[in-house]
């Protein structure tokens, strides 16, 4: 039994975090192309860029926040003021908005990146949020590299945010450093020693540097957070993001184990993950969970064998929830004749039993001598067959 508390919120940065990534900058159009597609998806809060960064990235949060319908605009900002008057510019025409304010709270970051004290850095969260608040109710504060920031500081840094306004308040683990259990630790403890943290939303934001970022995030879940940030095909700097896919067909798929809701149409996943690859122009793994080219791809026979008589002997999940018309079983030197005799069924062929272990054979000949067996292949193989006809 799930209760609203349950209720997962999927916070998407594909367009801010992903494109942050070496070679994932997209055009003006292509942005507005995903923030539509993201909107018609489900996705609760479409982060649309860091619209100090540039007047590009100003001019496509703005055209985003007029044009979305559903999802949340947000826009992304240091702790400056210069930083949050721009953002709160730009998410101005959004039918619903929010600020998201960032500083670095590690030790390391703070002496080193930022050369503040932690009591500057304190002050400089607390009059940024309370600065954020003058454009919107929704505030979301980060403590950039919070998984390697030490546990009272950080404790006092979410007690002051709430304080000054931040509804949200994100513990990043920005180097992709934590663990599962760790992170999970983390929420729990920060939940439990905050005195004011039922009066925000806790947010997980995980890279992948180890890749741990979807099993960090979900444990984060468990913890008590309950928004999940994330991006399309894992997208982000160096090794990524928590991949949004994976989040969510994890949480679909093992309802048992995780048991959250979410507003995602999940039959959505595979055309986000097609135009998000054709904008940036980033390959999708041909392993890569859910999206990949070979998530629901047989070609051994002894799998094929077993989904044409059930399916679930090897999939977990039905294509049709990702989007996919079907599985395939591809043809290959580990096919069975089980399974060629169905794709040549599907192709509109049906042979004698001679025909077929002759044309059978020849398509193992073939795939020994190349990768893959194409339909073409299949149907020159059948054509030969057809005219040296034994039955
Ligand atoms: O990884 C990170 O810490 C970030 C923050 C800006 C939220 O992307
Ligand atoms: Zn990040």
């Amino acid at each position: 039994m799930t209760s609203s508390t349950d209720r997962v919120v999927i916070f998407d940065t594909t367009l801010r975090d992903g494109e942050q990534c070496p070679g994932a900058t997209m055009t003006f159009e292509e942005k507005l192309e995903v923030a539509a597609l993201l909107d018609a998806m489900g996705v609760d809060i479409i982060e649309a860029g860091f619209p100090i960064a540039s007047d590009g990235d100003f001019e496509s949060v703005q055209e985003i926040a007029r044009r979305t319908k559903n999802s949340v605009v947000c826009g992304l900002s240091r702790t400056a003021l210069a930083d949050i008057d721009r953002c709160g510019e730009a998410i101005r025409p959004a039918r619903a908005k929010r600020i998201h304010t960032f500083i670095s709270t590690s030790p390391l970051h703070m002496s080193a990146k930022l050369n503040m004290t932690p009591e500057e850095v304190l002050e400089a969260s607390i009059a940024a949020v309370t600065r954020a608040r003058q454009y919107t109710d929704d505030v979301e504060w980060s403590s950039e590299d919070g998984t390697r920031t030490e546990i009272d500081f950080l404790c006092r840094c979410v007690e002051a945010v709430i304080k000054a306004g931040a509804t949200t308040v994100n513990i990043p683990d920005t180097v992709g450093y934590t663990t599962p259990q760790e992170y999970r630790g983390l929420f729990e403890t920060v939940r439990a020693r905050v005195p004011n943290s039922d009066k925000a939303v806790f947010s997980v934001h995980c890279h992948n540097d180890l890749g741990m970022a979807v099993a960090n995030s979900l444990a984060g879940v468990q913890g008590g957070a309950r928004q999940i940030e994330c991006t399309i095909n894992g997208i982000g700097e160096r090794a990524g993001n928590a991949a949004l896919e994976e989040i969510v067909m994890a949480i679909r798929t093992r309802a048992d184990a995780l048991p959250y809701t979410m507003g995602i149409d999940t039959t959505m996943l595979t055309r986000a993950s097609k135009l998000v690859s054709a904008v940036t122009s980033f390959p999708v793994q041909y392993n890569k969970a859910i999206v990949g080219r070979n998530a629901f791809a047989h070609e051994s026979g002894i799998h094929q064998h077993g989904m044409l008589k059930n399916p679930a002997t090897y999939e977990i999940m039905l294509p049709e929830m990702v989007g996919l018309n079907k599985s395939s079983l591809v043809m290959g030197k580990h096919s069975g004749r089980h399974a060629f005799k169905d794709k040549l069924k599907a192709m509109g062929y049906e042979l004698g039993d001679n025909a077929l272990e002759d044309a059978f054979r020849r398509m193992k000949d073939l795939a020994d001598r190349k990768k893959h067996v194409y339909d073409e292949d299949i149907e020159a193989i059948v054509d030969e067959e057809i005219l040296t006809a034994h039955d």
